[in-house]
């Protein structure tokens, strides 16, 4: 399989330019779905959870120093994956979210941290807050919903918003109560971590290698893969355990702090991991944490961090969640496992930009039980950065997944004969031309659709799932068109009809599944604009850029009015630039796009093919949707981070700078030159309380 690109930028956010961030944030959140959907949607990640958390703390990072161009489709907005289209579960609706984590690595990172949360509720350390720290178990989430004491529903994490229903795989696990005591509220969902211990995960892969059938990367795999049963009973054959940790809905509060919580789970009869611990202050919590390390290897089942919670339920409350995880906890991250081996070679993937990725391959090792045999090398400066060559023997780590990462060179074990790797100016494979353009870490083949690696990448994307969701239509599928000369671009997907003789008689196929595909492809020929706009895969284009283009031009052929090779692309450039969030960068790149005679053909001949529905725009209820507040001054009632969380969850934007653009200056104590500017400008100008008054607060 093509691994798309892994590239983590290394340039300091705070001296970067928005262009840069931006794009860098488009290929972040594209990376990040993909490994998403490989580690939650099949159980089979590519990358190592360090790599992957690299990943995600460089999106925030990013973030952080441009919150302007947080992209909806980013990680920060979403918690584990989207469910697979084919899924063999039906779906669940969470009544409250399922939320994820942020990680820390440091104790810095941890300091940092319980700072933050006191801030956040202006308490000022001498006021006490107790944390609780358990360990991070390495399984997956699961929902157990009781109503009336009884368990009726189980549901996986998926999207966090909604998951898979496994209650037939739930209920052959005998280790979980099925039944709980009258004390229970009457509505009560307990929400932990379903794992398998290790000593049951060798059995089983013992078990699983003498039929010859596939073994598992790691107890987590394991854990998900044995619940994912089409045949619940094998399910109940897996001895898969439970740990619980916190809840969902629930009918009436059972507790005032997670402690009292946890000590209800246990008298429901869950079990509650005893490792766990209330800690008074930081010190507490970092001596936990190394004391849970030294534990570690010993436990019977795989933990990867410590979670710091905040005790009290109240302060939960107030502190909320930031998108995908909440503000009152954070997993502090064990080190990732670290073993040597050698660089055998070095090879180059192609991903969907034409980005060009070096990938070595290693002396197989076995890190914790697992053979590991690539590792990603990221891009040029990596290679150069760490003085990587083909032959040098190298330390990889690995946090408890398939694909490690390069730590460093051994350098001293050199004995001469290692080369140098040198970076392909030509596409590997379809000898274009590779360029890697300034400021940019990456290379990019110039090739295009003609490039078949970034063909193949480009319809993986098109009929992803936010895209055209041709369900059916699988890699193998495509690159098996694509070799047949097929599919020569995306339009050529609605002209498969053409080829259903020849299909049918193809190995693997038959009539009457070849009918099914060539049903779901004629199904998708009526799609959103917005969905359309995205599945182009126009760079920097994800689905929210693809939302606003699609709000704002109304049609495709507004949109190819517009923008084509015809056209004045400056006027172009000008009247996307005036779109609310398309930044300079984004419209370059999208009229490159449609101004490139070539493209803009394929677009044309695609667009024949289809029905593109118009947009609907969105119903505007909530008094604070849309607008833009600044808040000047102090404020007591509550910290300026909560103000400001709140008047997001009630879909305004914060800006921190009065403009013709504000709709709302909220003044507190002190107030500085804000106010005259506000008052200038003719802007609605509150006090704290009527501010609180306006929000319903
Ligand atoms: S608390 C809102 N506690 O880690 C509360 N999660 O990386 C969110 N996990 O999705 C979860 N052990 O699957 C929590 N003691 C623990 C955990 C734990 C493992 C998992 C859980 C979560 C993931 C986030």
């Amino acid at each position: 399989m093509t691994n798309p690109t892994l590239v983590i930028g290394t340039d300091d956010p705070t001296i970067m330019s928005a262009n840069d961030a931006a794009l860098e944030l488009a290929t972040l959140a594209a990376e990040i779905i993909y490994h998403d959907e490989l580690y939650h949607g099949q159980d089979a990640p590519e990358i190592s959870d360090m790599d992957y958390d690299l990943l995600v703390a460089r999106n925030s990072s990013l973030e952080g120093a441009f919150p302007y161009l947080v992209r909806t489709d980013s990680a920060s907005k979403r918690v584990g994956t989207v469910i697979p289209a084919q899924s063999m579960f039906g779906k669940v609706r969470h009544a409250r979210a399922m939320l994820s984590l942020s990680n820390g690595f440091s104790d810095e990172d941890i300091k940092d941290f319980v700072t933050r949360v006191q801030k956040f509720l202006s308490l000022d350390g001498t006021i006490p807050t107790q944390f609780i720290a358990e360990p991070k178990i390495d399984g997956l989430s699961i929902s157990l919903r009781y109503i009336d004491g009884k368990l009726l529903e189980a549901a996986t994490r998926g999207d966090g918003s909604e998951g898979e229903d496994v209650t037939a795989n739930v209920m052959q696990i005998s280790s979980l109560p099925k039944q709980l005591g009258a004390q229970s509220p009457p509505i009560f969902e307990v929400r932990g971590e379903m794992y398998m211990d290790r000593h049951n995960f060798l059995a089983l892969n013992d078990a699983q290698a003498s039929a010859g059938k596939k073994v598992f990367a790691n107890t987590r795999n394991a854990a998900a893969g044995s619940l994912r049963q089409k045949d619940a009973s094998i399910t109940g054959q897996r001895n898969l355990q439970f740990f619980a940790y916190s809840m969902g809905e629930i009918s009436a509060p059972i507790a005032d702090t997670h402690w009292a919580f946890l000590a209800k789970l246990q008298e429901y009869g869950f079990s509650v991991n005893p490792l766990s611990q209330r800690c008074d202050n930081v010190d507490d919590l970092l001596a936990t944490y190394y004391k849970i390390g030294r534990q570690r290897a010993a436990l019977p089942y795989d933990i990867d961090g410590v979670v710091y919670k905040i005790d009290r339920h109240d302060y939960q409350q107030r502190l909320g969640q930031v998108a995908r995880a909440p503000r009152w906890a954070i997993a502090h991250k064990f080190p990732a496992e670290q073993v040597e081996t050698e660089i055998i070679t070095i090879d180059i993937q192609v991903g969907r930009t034409g980005a060009l990725t070096p990938v070595a391959r290693l002396a197989p090792v076995s890190v914790g039980g697992v053979t590991v045999s690539n590792a990603t090398l990221h891009n040029e400066d990596e290679i150069t950065r760490k003085d990587i060559k083909i032959g040098d023997r190298v330390v990889i780590q690995r946090a408890g997944d398939v694909i490690p990462q390069v730590v460093r060179v051994l350098v001293g074990a050199r004995n001469g004969a290692e080369q140098r790797f040198n970076f392909p100016d030509h596409c590997p494979v379809c000898n274009a031309a590779a360029t890697r353009h300034e400021g940019e870490a990456v290379h990019r083949c110039s090739g295009g659709l003609n490039c078949s690696a970034q063909l193949n990448e480009g319809l993986k994307h098109f009929v992803s799932r936010d895209a055209f969701d041709i369900g059916g239509l699988g890699t193998r599928h495509i690159q098996q068109f694509i070799a047949l000369g097929w599919v020569r671009n995306p339009a050529d997907i609605f002209r498969l009809n053409d080829k259903a003789a020849e299909m049918a008689a193809l190995d693997g196929y038959g009539a009457l599944s070849v009918k099914k595909l060539l049903a779901a492809i004629s199904t998708s020929r009526e799609i959103k604009l917005e969905r359309f706009i995205y599945a182009l895969g126009i760079r920097q284009v994800g689905q929210a850029t693809a939302r606003l283009l699609a709000l704002h031009y109304g049609s495709i052929e507004a949109l190819l009015t517009a923008v084509n090779p015809d056209a004045d692309l400056n006027a172009a450039h000008h009247a996307l630039v005036e779109i609310d969030q398309i930044g300079v960068a984004m419209a370059d790149d999208v009229t490159a796009f449609f101004g490139n005679a070539n493209t803009y053909h394929l677009i044309t001949d695609l667009v024949n093919e289809l029905t593109i529905l118009r947009p609907e725009y969105p119903k505007k209820n909530s008094l604070l949707y849309g607008k833009m507040i600044v808040f000047t001054g102090t404020l007591v009632q509550m910290s300026r981070a909560e103000a400001k969380a709140r008047a997001e969850s009630l879909g305004a934007r914060v800006s921190g700078t009065v403009s013709v653009k504000t709709d709302f200056l909220v003044v507190g104590a002190d107030a500085g030159a804000k106010a005259q500017k506000a008052a200038d400008l003719g802007i609605r100008v509150l006090d704290e309380n009527g501010y609180f008054t306006l929000i319903g607060s």
